[in-house]
């Protein structure tokens, strides 16, 4: 792992260590843009910043640039009462793909302090599989029925456990591709 992303693994775990994350705003953009800027901060010049440009992944083109504030404002006003609301909130956050770089990382931390605010549950990440994830999360700007069923199989309400969110947490880095090097705890 390069040295940048290893800080912002720290300043992943520092965020929850601290109990920063309580203070943080649950189901807005505002509170994405916290979370970002936390992780980001100091690392790279698009932490807590709205994009600028246009960008996509696997041949899927993210919410235009020039849209995207007018686009955040109606995510906000989504309703997050229960778990498929949550996810179809958390499913229009990626589509809108605010940041440059960091959606991903950031945008799990944010849909887990909804499910816990919400639901009194998480997501134990460690136990969905990344190419399962990452499948579903393609598809689901069409359908977002396969990211329910992997997400709602491995919810816990055990929200306060340090294994589970720090595990959690590496995985969502790993899901993108940083993970730790052999000779690294
Ligand atoms: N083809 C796709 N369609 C929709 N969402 C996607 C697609 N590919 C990746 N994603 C989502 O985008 C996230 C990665 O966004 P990115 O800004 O690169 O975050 P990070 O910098 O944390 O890696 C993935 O975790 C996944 O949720
Ligand atoms: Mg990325």
């Amino acid at each position: 792992m390069k040295n940048i992303d290893k800080l912002s693994l720290q300043n992943a775990f520092r965020l929850f260590e601290s109990k920063d994350i309580d203070s943080i705003e649950v189901g807005t953009f505002e509170g994405l843009r916290q979370i970002h800027h936390y992780l980001f901060n100091g690392l790279n010049e698009f932490a807590g910043k709205i994009r600028t440009q246009n960008i996509s992944k696997g041949g899927f083109r993210f919410a235009t640039a020039l849209y995207l504030k007018d686009i955040l404002a109606k995510i906000e006003q989504m309703p997050e009462n229960t778990f498929d609301e949550i996810i179809a909130k958390y499913v229009e956050m990626n589509i809108a793909h605010p940041f440059q770089e960091g959606n991903g990382r950031s945008m799990r931390i944010w849909l887990d302090l909804i499910l816990k605010s919400r639901l009194k549950k998480v997501v134990d990440w460690q136990k969905v599989d990344k190419n399962l994830y990452l499948q579903a999360m393609e598809r689901s700007p069409i359908n977002d029925l396969e990211l329910r069923t992997l997400l709602v199989a491995n919810l816990t309400s055990d929200v306060y456990s340090r294994e589970i969110l720090f595990k959690g947490i590496e995985q969502s880095y790993y899901y993108e591709g940083y993970q730790k090097d052999q000779d690294e705890e």
